[in-house]
């Protein structure tokens, strides 16, 4: 009997100290950084701003395969704007990406022809800065805005024209006619439909606070937003959240990680499998649970959040990218910092002066 005893005891000491552990280990001190250092970081991990001219617009989203000119954005605005591209004539890209408020539609879920919703629930992202990103869509299953142009108008839930209608539509107006005649050689293509609208949103990228700071302006950025900066850079937001787009350069796994820790047993013990519930069953690329890192320039604007638009509250999203992405859980001054710091990336489309004739 007492050979059993001690090693139970011992054991159980063990036990209990692996769990007292993470509680006795020194916790990991978050770095603040200078504004210098900062901004110094941020730039060499390629967070950029976003060009202000023309000129140093085209350096980084020029499609050598759909070149810009004037007359092709402006044909692309019209386009996108243009309700006769949905079947029974009241949806426009526009509906569902409303520019002036955060290039989405702020509902969970969008609604397209016949008040259809997204047969995935799935939520709208936004187009702003969409262009800056390495795939288009939640799956990235779309290589570029050209590509991803096509989809919408076709798919029956949102604007359901066959190519052969949506030529139809824009044949029936002389004002298009000539426009592609002088802009592409093939005249009007489904194709060149999708690279008139892929051109324009190519402008479609904003400027905010964030820029300016990044560009040397050390007032742009309240403290808190620059804690929450420090933040978003130490925890490894960035890691993910990365590019001019802030996003959209990766597809990652999400939830990364069941719970923020081993130790936190009534989450270990649940069955969820995302954390939140899973509207709508998409599980992202090759059904892995694999998303397209969202952009998260104009993020508070763009609420419900997550590719099923099943969280209302930025600071939610926030949290849950903590425990789920990084395995943490934020205190409550971490998370408001990191909210101030992704409010500073609210922007306003930037009125380029195209100077690019034909
Ligand atoms: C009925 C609403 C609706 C309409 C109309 C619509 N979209 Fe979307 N858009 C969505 C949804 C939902 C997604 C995400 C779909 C997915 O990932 O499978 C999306 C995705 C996108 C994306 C990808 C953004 C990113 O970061 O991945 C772009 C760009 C885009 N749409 C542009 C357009 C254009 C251009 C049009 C018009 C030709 C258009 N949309 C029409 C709802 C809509
Ligand atoms: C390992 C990669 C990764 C890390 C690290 C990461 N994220 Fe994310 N983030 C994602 C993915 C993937 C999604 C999309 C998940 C989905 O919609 O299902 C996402 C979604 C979000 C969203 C919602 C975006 C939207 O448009 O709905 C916010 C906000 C966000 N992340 C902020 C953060 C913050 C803040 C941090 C650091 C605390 C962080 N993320 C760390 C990959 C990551």
């Amino acid at each position: 009997m007492k050979k059993i005893v001690l090693p139970a005891i011992v054991a159980l000491m063990v036990i209990f100290s692996l769990f007292l552990l993470p509680y006795l280990l020194p916790k990991k001190k978050f770095q603040l950084y200078s504004d210098s250092d900062l901004r110094k970081i941020a730039l060499s991990r390629n967070m950029l701003p976003i060009p202000s001219t023309y000129k140093e617009l085209l350096k980084v989203i020029n499609n050598t395969k759909n070149p810009l000119t004037k007359d092709k954005i402006l044909l692309g605005k019209q386009l996108f704007f243009d309700t006769a591209l949905s079947k029974d004539r009241t949806i426009s890209c526009a509906t569902c990406h409303i520019l002036n408020s955060g290039g989405d539609d702020d509902r969970p879920t969008a609604i397209g022809y016949l008040g259809q919703k997204n047969p995935k629930h799935l939520n709208s992202p936004t187009v702003l800065n969409a262009a800056l990103a390495k795939a288009q869509f939640w799956d990235g299953r779309a290589k570029d805005v050209e590509e991803q142009a096509g989809g919408p108008i076709q798919a029956h839930f949102e604007m359901n024209l066959t190519q052969n209608e949506a030529i139809k539509r824009v044949k029936h107006n002389p004002y298009y006619v000539s426009m592609f005649n002088k802009i592409f050689p093939a005249g009007i293509t489904f194709i060149n439909i999708t690279k008139a609208i892929g051109a324009y949103e190519r402008t479609l990228l904003t400027r905010s606070n964030y820029d300016k700071f990044l560009e040397g302006n050390n007032s742009a950025l309240s403290d808190k937003a620059k804690k929450g900066f420090g933040l978003f850079i130490n925890l490894g937001c960035k890691g993910c959240h990365t590019g001019m787009s802030v996003g959209g350069q990766s597809i990652q796994k999400f939830p990364l990680r069941k719970c923020a820790s081993v130790y936190d047993l009534q989450c270990m013990l649940s069955n969820q499998k995302f954390p939140f519930e899973n509207v709508g069953g998409f599980l992202g690329k090759d059904n892995q649970q694999k998303f397209r890192v969202p952009i998260l320039r104009n993020i508070a604007k763009t609420s419900p959040y997550f590719h099923n638009g099943a969280v209302k509250k930025l600071e939610d999203a926030v949290k849950i990218m903590g425990r789920h992405q990084i395995g943490i859980e934020l205190t409550k001054e971490q998370t408001s910092d990191i909210v101030a710091f992704l409010k500073s990336l609210n922007g306003e489309i930037v009125d380029y002066n195209i100077s690019v004739k034909k």
